[in-house]
C-alpha cells in the first residue's frame, strides 16, 4: 500500500519538553502523514490499517479514496 501526501510546512518543527503528552509520557511523530496534528500523531493512522497492498490511496477531508493511475504532467 501506499499514499499520496501533501506537505505545507516550509519549517521544521522543534520538539521541546512541553510535547510531551502528559499521560503516555512520550513524544509520538507522526509517519502516515495524516495527523492534524503534524508532526505529532493524532491516531489518525488509525484509518490506514485495513489499506491492500499495491494500493495507491489520496484522503481528503477524512475520506479515502484511492487512486486508479497517477498521470505526471511531463509524461
Ligand atoms: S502516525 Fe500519523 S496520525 Fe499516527
Amino acid at each position: 500500500m501506499a499514499r499520496e501526501v501533501r506537505h505545507t510546512a516550509t519549517s521544521p518543527r522543534i520538539i521541546d519538553e512541553d510535547d510531551i503528552d502528559a499521560e503516555k509520557g512520550d513524544i509520538a511523530i507522526c509517519l502516515c502523514g495524516l495527523s492534524a496534528a503534524y508532526p505529532f500523531c493524532d491516531g489518525s493512522h488509525q484509518a490506514t490499517h485495513d489499506e491492500e497492498s499495491g494500493r495507491v490511496y489520496r484522503y481528503e477531508d477524512g475520506e479515502r479514496r484511492e487512486i486508479e493511475e497517477l498521470v505526471f504532467a511531463d509524461e
